[in-house]
C-alpha cells in the first residue's frame, strides 16, 4: 500500500514555554509533527510543500533507503535543498524494517521544531509483533524548545526539554496554554511506548513512576526483552518499551532528566526544572476530587554513567529466522577518533589581543564541512567529484595518542600544545560493494569526555562492544558479541570509550555518518561513506528523479 502525506514546512505561531506569548517558528503543523504510520513494505510518500523562509529537507531517521539514496534528506550530501516557495515529493519503500523511527529537517538547525514520528508496524498487524500484543500504544517524543528560533544555533542549551512538544506542570513559570501531555491508561492494560529522542543536543534518563518497563526494540531493531525502570536514550534514538499499567489507580508523572555525559550540570541543573507529563488511570482523575499529587520518580543523577552503561550494555539482539547474520570475515577496517577540539585561525597582522581558538569537531582530525555547489550524490552521478569531495578519508587518525586521557597531543615526542586541529574538508571513504566494515568509534578527551551519539545513514549495524579508556584490540575484540549484538542506527558511544560496530556495505549510494548532537555536528562531527555499484543490474544505482531539487 501507499502511504500519502503533505508536508506544509511554514512559519507558525506557538506558545512560548514558561513565558506568556507566542513565539515564530518552522514546523510542520505543529511541534511535534505529523505521525507517518505505515506497515512494512508500504511505499511512503511524502509531499513536501515549503512555504518557509528556510531551506529545508527531510530526513528518514533510520529508513534504509534500498535503491533510493536520494530520498533520504541530509542537505548537500544526497540532495540539493528545497528552497523557499517550490517543493519536492520524498518517495521511498519501508520493506524489512519494523517498528519506531522518525523524520526531521536535515538543513541547518530546522530538526529543532521540524520532526515528527515515523511507524512501521508488522505487515500482519500489531498480533504479529514478537512479544505480547499490547493492548495500546502511544508516541512519546523527547525535545528541547527554545523561545527564540534565531537563539537554537548559539544557545547549546535549550531553555526547556519536552515531552511531546510540552514540558509539564512543574515546569517553572510554565503557562497553562501548553501544560502537560497526558497518556491516558486502562488498568491491567498493556502499552507499547514507543520512545523517540528528537532533542538537538541532549540525551535523556526516562522513568514513569511506579512502574517499570521491558524494552522491546531499539532504533527498530527488535531486542530480547529487557526489564529496567529506566530508559536512557540519546538524540537519534529510539526505544520500544512495553508498560504495564498494573499500579493502584491513580495518576503518575513520567520524567525526562538530562544525561550530562560531559559536564556536571550548574546548581540548579540545566533549565532547573523537571520536565514531566502524565500517566492517568482511567477513572481515576475526577475533577475536584481532592487527588493526591501525582507520586514523582526518582531520576538518575546528570553524570549517572553508570546507568548508561547498563543500559546500554543491557540490549541484545532478538534472533529471528531470516535475521541477518554477523559477518565473521571484516573486509574494511577503520580506527576513527570522534571528539571536539580547537582550532587556532591565522591571526590578523594588525590584531595586538591573542587569536581566540575556534571550536571544532572531527572524525581522525578530518572537521567535516558540506560542499556548496552540488549535492555530493549528484557529483557521483557525474563522475565529478572534483571540488566537492575527495576520497582520502583517513583509516587511523594520523597521530596516536592517550585518546581519553590527554587534553592536549604531544607530537613527535615534544609537547608541542596541538589542540586536535582538524581542518576543515570534505573527505569520503569509498567502500567496495558488499565489503563488511568493522570501525572502532574511539571518543576523546581533548575539550572534555564525552559521549557522542554517532548515526550511520543507510544501514543498521552490529554494536558489537563498547567500554571505557583507549581501545585496545586485544583485550576489546575478547568482548565481541558475535552471537546476538543489538542493531542500531545511532550508538551512544561512552564517555571517555569506545564502541565497535559492524556493517555490511550492499547500500549504493552516498550515507551520511555523524554525531547526532546537533551543535556538533555542525562544526565538523561527520563523514561520508561512498558505497559503490555491485555488480549486478539490480545492485547499480538507479538514476535519480528527473525532479531531484539542483543547487
Ligand atoms: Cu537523524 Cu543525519 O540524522
Amino acid at each position: 500500500a501507499t502511504v500519502e502525506h503533505t508536508f506544509n514546512v511554514a512559519t507558525l505561531c506557538w506558545p512560548r514555554i514558561s513565558q506568556p506569548g507566542d513565539v515564530s517558528i518552522t514546523a510542520v503543523d505543529g511541534v511535534p509533527g505529523p505521525v507517518i504510520e505505515a506497515y512494512e513494505g508500504d511505499t511512503v510518500v511524502v509531499h513536501v510543500i515549503n512555504d518557509s523562509p528556510h531551506n529545508v529537507t527531510i530526513h528518514w531517521h533510520g529508513v534504509i533507503q534500498r535503491g533510493t539514496p536520494w530520498a533520504d534528506g541530509p542537505e548537500m550530501v544526497t540532495q540539493c535543498p528545497i528552497r523557499p516557495g517550490t517543493r519536492y515529493t520524498y518517495r521511498f519503500n519501508v520493506s524489512g524494517q519494523e517498528g519506531t523511527l522518525w523524520w526531521h529537517a536535515h538543513a541547518s538547525f530546522l530538526r529543532a521544531t521540524v520532526h515528527g514520528a515515523l511507524i512501521i508496524r508488522p505487515r500482519a498487524g500489531a498480533g504479529a509483533y514478537p512479544f505480547p500484543t499490547p493492548d495500546g500504544e502511544a508516541v512519546v517524543l523527547l525535545g528541547e524548545w527554545w523561545n527564540d528560533e534565531n537563539a537554537i544555533s548559539s544557545n547549546v542549551i535549550a531553555d526547556a526539554y519536552t515531552i511531546n512538544g510540552k514540558p509539564g506542570d512543574l515546569y517553572a513559570g510554565e503557562t497553562t496554554a501548553n501544560r502537560s501531555a497526558k497518556f491516558e491508561v486502562t488498568r491491567n492494560s498493556t502499552y507499547l511506548l514507543r520512545i523517540i529522542n528528537a532533542a538537538l543536543n541532549t540525551a535523556f534518563f526516562f522513568k514513569v513512576a511506579g512502574h517499570t518497563f521491558t524494552v522491546v526494540a531499539a532504533d527498530a531493531s527488535y531486542t530480547t526483552s529487557y526489564e529496567t525502570d529506566v530508559i536512557v536514550i540519546a538524540p537519534g534514538q529510539t526505544v520500544d518499551a512495553l508498560m504495564a499499567a498494573d499500579a493502584s489507580p491513580g495518576c503518575y508523572y513520567m520524567a525526562i532528566s538530562s544525561y550530562q555525559s560531559a559536564f556536571p550540570p550548574p546548581p540548579g541543573g540545566f533549565n532547573g526544572n523537571v520536565t514531566t507529563s502524565l500517566v492517568e488511570y482511567a477513572g481515576a482523575a475526577a475533577p475536584g476530587g481532592g487527588q493526591q499529587a501525582p507520586a514523582l520518580p526518582d531520576t538518575p543523577e546528570p553524570t549517572d554513567t553508570d546507568t548508561a552503561n547498563r543500559f546500554y550494555t543491557g540490549l541484545t539482539a532478538l534472533v529471528r529466522p531470516g535475521m541477518p547474520r554477523v559477518p565473521l570475515t571484516v573486509d574494511t577496517r577503520m580506527f576513527v577518533t570522534v571528539g571536539l577540539g580547537l582550532r587556532y585561525p591565522p591571526c590578523e597582522p594588525t590584531q595586538t589581543t591573542p587569536c581566540q581558538p575556534i571550536p571544532v569537531a572531527t572524525m581522525n582530525n578530518q572537521s567535516f564541512v558540506l560542499p556548496s555547489a552540488m549535492s555530493m550524490l549528484d557529483a557521483r552521478y557525474r563522475n565529478t567529484p572534483d571540488g566537492v569531495y575527495t576520497r582520502d578519508f583517513p583509516d587511523r587518525p594520523p597521530v596516536e595518542f592517550d585518546y581519553t586521557n590527554r587534553t592536549e597531543m604531544v607530537v613527535g615526542g615534544s609537547a608541542a600544545a596541538l589542540l586536535f586541529p582538524g581542518m576543515p574538508a570534505t573527505k569520503v571513504r569509498k567502500l567496495e560493494y558488499n565489503a563488511t566494515v568493522e570501525m572502532v568509534l574511539q571518543n576523546t578527551a581533548l575539550v572534555g569526555r564525552e559521549s557522542h551519539p554517532m548515526h550511520l545513514h543507510g544501514f543498521d549495524f552490529f554494536v558489537l562492544a563498547q567500554g571505557f579508556g583507549n581501545y585496545d584490540d586485544a583485550t576489546g575484540s575478547q568482548q565481541f558479541n558475535l552471537r546476538n549484538p543489538q542493531e542500531r542506527n545511532t550508538i551512544a558511544v561512552p564517555t571517555g570509550g569506545w564502541a565497535v560496530i559492524r556493517f555490511v556495505a550492499d547500500n549504493p549510494g552516498m550515507w551520511f555518518m555523524h554525531c547526532h548532537i546537533d551543535s556538533h555536528l555542525s562544526i565538523g562531527l561527520g563523514m561520508v561513506f561512498e558505497v559503490e555499484d555491485g555488480p549486478t543490474p539490480d545492485t547499480k544505482l538507479p538514476p535519480p528523479p528527473a525532479d531531484l531539487p539542483q543547487c
